[in-house]
């Protein structure tokens, strides 16, 4: 097959994000790799994807799970080579499939040669100079040089040691120490990341996703300012934040869109940038990334006028920057939406992933039947659907890794008050029986529960009525239907149910009441759960084509 030119290709694609950890594993040493990408090839296809985004295969101690990069231009050797990248590319694009890879410009790892040659320099050399090193303040340069704090520990500073042993400069790390930030203020951080654009792009890569796009850009003017007293990382200032959403970061992404544009087609990025929405499609813009994550329905309780609110909102808004919406219901940052759609309303999350009762809490089925109905309404929506493996599965979080196999640096660093992202980075299970559930035959290096027989690849391919078989006949049905970007609000909307047209007949219904609905006379081509009397359930989404 080959892939088309068309420069609009993104636009309203399905994208599938694969942690290639946790994909499939082809040598038995209980971690997914590249080669266990390649050899999934066919059931991708038989998703009906037009591209997977891929998190971080980079060379990296994983630190905080692949997101502290070694080299960014080349392959994990635990995950493959470049070789294997060069095959598995070779193996999607045969069938249609474009790549994402994903691109962390915040921060290297503490491994990468530029910091090693940092950290063997001297305060004020050029070395030092590609990422934020300062003095500390105090008599002894003990305290660090500013009050920012890091995602994943209190503060953003960690102390050096000279090579002589004497304490040294202090580095700035948004997030964990292993991960210092780059200093964006120096044009050869930009020249670098310009070429593992081009290193990527020229290799076949079709698309980017960009880590912490909003982060880059701080304001190093000295004395370096202080935060405002409440921090909030999901809404912050917006504009002359000194860490955040700065207005200058903006120019980054101009510079990088000239890259983009000197192939045919294109290439495409998506911004990862936890800010406010208005904020937010700045990064969307055609002149910039051309598309940011719309985390909205993602970070929405299971509530049809919040639902609802979000749609006309982001559909409204990107189409006003010359974008077209996103959609995210999971990723491998949060807690799976079949899970957090089947916890009481409002519950703290963290606090029932650290409860000892958290399986005796969760609703599974209630959450698998809300999960499927969010599914095939955002499977609806006009703009990119992003599904993140095993959702196609209604895949839970996996609630109860033991404390001491935990892998993700939020438990050590928040000194132990969050569990962290693990349990939705668990290797998937491909078949009910065998080794790790068909996902290699060396185990797998995070625990999979006994209950992920019920939902593994075979299982599911065998069952018209499973989660999988849906996506696959949504995603299908979805390219049939698929015209313009727009939607209108159908006659039955409002209250308890969601109702829009998506132009040719196509409307997707969703029930979030109690009581079963009556649907509009037409064809019902797809349901997340089967009519009641001919009526949709509660929890419920149909699409009815109505002519
Ligand atoms: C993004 C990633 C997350 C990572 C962080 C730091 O938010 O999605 O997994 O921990 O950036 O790179
Ligand atoms: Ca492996």
């Amino acid at each position: 097959m080959t892939l088309s030119k068309d420069k609009n290709w993104w636009r309203q694609a399905v994208i599938y994000q694969i942690y290639p950890r946790s994909f499939a594993d082809s040598n038995g040493d209980g971690i997914g790799d590249l080669k266990g990408v390649t050899s999934r090839v066919d059931y991708l296809a038989s998703l009906g994807l037009d591209a997977v985004w891929l998190s971080p295969f980079f060379p990296s101690a994983l630190a905080d799970g692949g997101y502290d990069v070694d080299d960014y231009r080349d392959v994990d050797p635990k995950l493959g080579t470049l070789a294997d990248f060069d095959e598995m590319i070779a193996a999607l694009h045969g069938k249609g499939i474009r790549v994402f890879v994903d691109i962390v410009p915040n921060h290297s790892s503490d491994r990468h040669v530029w910091f090693q040659e940092a950290l063997a320099s001297e305060p004020g050399s050029a070395a030092r100079n590609r990422y934020i090193f300062r003095d500390g303040k105090g008599v002894n340069g003990d305290e660090p040089p500013s009050d920012w704090p890091s995602h994943f520990a209190p503060r953003a500073w960690t102390r050096i040691t000279n090579p002589d042993g004497t304490p040294g400069q202090w580095y700035c790390h948004l997030f964990a120490p292993e991960q210092p930030d780059f200093n964006w203020d120096n044009p050869e951080v930009h020249e670098d990341f310009k070429k593992t654009l081009r290193f990527w792009s020229d290799r076949g890569v079709d698309g980017f996703r960009i880590d912490v796009a909003h982060a880059l850009k701080k304001d190093l003017s000295e004395p370096l300012r202080s935060k405002p007293a409440i921090v909030d990382f999901d809404n912050p200032l917006s504009g002359d934040d000194p860490i955040f959403d700065r207005n200058d970061v903006h120019q980054i992404y101009r510079e990088w869109r000239e890259v983009f544009d000197e192939y045919d087609p294109p290439r495409v990025a998506v911004a990862e940038a936890y800010v406010r929405a208005e904020r937010r499609v700045l990064y969307a813009k055609p002149d910039e990334l051309g598309q940011a994550f719309n985390f909205d329905l993602l970070e929405s309780p299971w509530d049809a006028d919040s639902y609802r609110g979000h749609i006309d909102f982001n559909v409204k808004l990107a189409a006003e920057v010359g974008s077209s919406s996103t959609w995210v219901l999971s990723n491998h940052d949060k807690v799976r939406h079949a899970t957090r759609f089947g916890l009481p309303q409002g519950a703290d999350r963290n606090a029932w992933l650290l409860s000892e009762n958290a399986g005796g809490v969760l609703d599974m089925e209630l959450g698998t039947k809300r999960a499927r109905a969010a599914s095939l309404l955002q499977l609806a929506l006009p703009g990119a659907s992003y599904v993140y493996q095993g959702e196609e599965l209604g895949l839970h979080e996996v609630w109860d890794i033991p404390l001491d196999e935990i892998q993700d640096p939020q438990w050590e660093r928040n000194l132990h008050k969050y569990k962290g992202r693990d349990g939705c980075r668990v290797p998937l299970p491909w078949t009910s029986t065998g080794s790790s559930f068909g996902f290699g035959s060396g185990g797998s290096h995070l625990p999979q529960p006994a209950w992920f027989a019920e939902y593994a690849v075979d299982v599911e391919s065998a069952d018209a009525s499973s989660t999988l078989e849906m996506y696959r006949a949504a995603v299908a049905a979805r390219k049939q239907l698929l015209t313009g970007e727009d939607l209108s609000w159908g006659s039955l909307d409002g209250g308890q149910v969601i109702d829009f047209d998506r132009g040719n007949g196509w409307r997707s219904i969703t029930n979030f009441g109690s009581e079963p609905i009556t649907l509009p006379a037409g064809e019902v081509v797809v349901v997340s759960a089967p009519l009641v009397d001919g009526k949709l359930d509660s929890d419920a989404t149909a699409w009815v084509v109505v002519r």
